[in-house]
């Protein structure tokens, strides 16, 4: 059994699908039972409560061998994330894999990626097997500038003059598969990146070849996507380590993609334009 966090969200979601598609049997824990439901029908199992809650996260993990870690960024994620670890390690899991990020490199002052590194450290150091998954910008950002592309042909975010190698979350959710039922990749660490570099301006050109019409690149300055955040109701811890983020990704001008994705899946990793083609819909009138 396969213990799956996060599962209400993107990633977690798409590795909840991905594991059931291939008949792994997977308990989710989930705080929304109504969010839930959908996986449900996939056939998982579901656990109910919020993963601070330390007797609700041993309870899920009960008979548990293996299990995911992938949780929204917050304040507490670095002491829930530790917590999970111990109940982890308590109930005999043998395999912990944790969604990190490429950009958690040791001595950043940004603060998720800090807390991604700790919690790195302390999986470590907890004596299970581990794999690290550590994917750069999700191509799946690009959803929230469906409303943008829509009304305007523009794509805007807070990410200056970044260069991106935007990774599909369908493909990083294969490769968690693939670490959970091949012991080749226990107790390592993979940095997963999109087949290619891309400024921006780049990025909205693959927009631009599928959907056939011209999409521009907006850089919208930071501090007006802090207002947009805060006014969308992001507690202030989360607006000032989102906006780091981006600030983060925006000084970037430069990166390096890694062949991680074609190693272990044996194929290429999804493009962007093939993204935009998957989505047609939602970026069309
Ligand atoms: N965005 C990127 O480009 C990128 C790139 C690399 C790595 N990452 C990492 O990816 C992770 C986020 O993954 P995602 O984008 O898939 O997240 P997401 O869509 O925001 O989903 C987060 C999930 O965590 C759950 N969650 C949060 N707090 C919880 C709690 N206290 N108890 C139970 N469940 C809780 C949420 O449950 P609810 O549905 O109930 O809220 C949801 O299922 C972050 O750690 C981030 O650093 C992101």
């Amino acid at each position: 059994m396969i213990l799956v966090t996060g599962a209400t969200g993107k990633t977690g979601g798409q590795v909840a699908k991905e594991l059931a598609a291939h008949n792994i049997p997977i308990r989710v824990l989930v705080r929304n039972v109504d969010k839930g439901a959908g996986l449900k029908d996939l056939g998982a199992e579901i656990a109910v409560g919020d993963m601070a809650d330390k007797a609700a996260v041993s309870e899920a993990l009960k008979g548990a061998d293996k299990a995911v870690l992938i949780m929204a960024n917050g304040e507490d994620q670095l002491t829930i994330e530790k917590q999970f670890t111990d109940c982890a390690v308590a109930a005999g899991v043998k395999h912990l894999v944790k969604l990190s990020s490429m950009e958690s490199t040791k001595g950043t002052a940004k603060p998720i990626p800090a807390m991604h590194v700790a919690s790195e450290e302390h999986i470590r150091a907890s004596g299970m097997n581990w794999t690290m998954i550590r994917p750069t910008f999700f191509t799946q950002n690009f959803l929230n500038a469906a409303r943008t592309i829509k009304a305007s042909d523009e794509i805007v975010l807070a990410l200056g003059n970044a260069v991106v190698a935007p990774t599909d979350i369908r493909d990083v959710a294969e490769v968690i598969r693939l670490v959970l039922t091949d012991d080749a990749h226990l107790n390592t660490s993979y940095n997963l990146t999109g087949p290619e570099a891309l400024s921006l301006a780049q990025a909205a050109e693959k927009f631009s070849s599928v959907l056939g019409r011209e999409i521009r690149y907006v850089a919208q300055p930071v501090e007006e996507f802090r207002k947009v955040l805060t006014q969308v109701g992001l507690p202030e811890w989360r607006v000032n380590a989102v906006c780091d983020e981006f600030k983060l990704l925006g000084d970037k001008t430069s990166m390096q993609t890694t062949d991680t994705i074609q190693q272990v899946l044996g194929r290429s990793p999804t493009s962007v334009e093939q993204f935009v083609k998957d989505h047609i819909d939602i970026y069309q009138g």
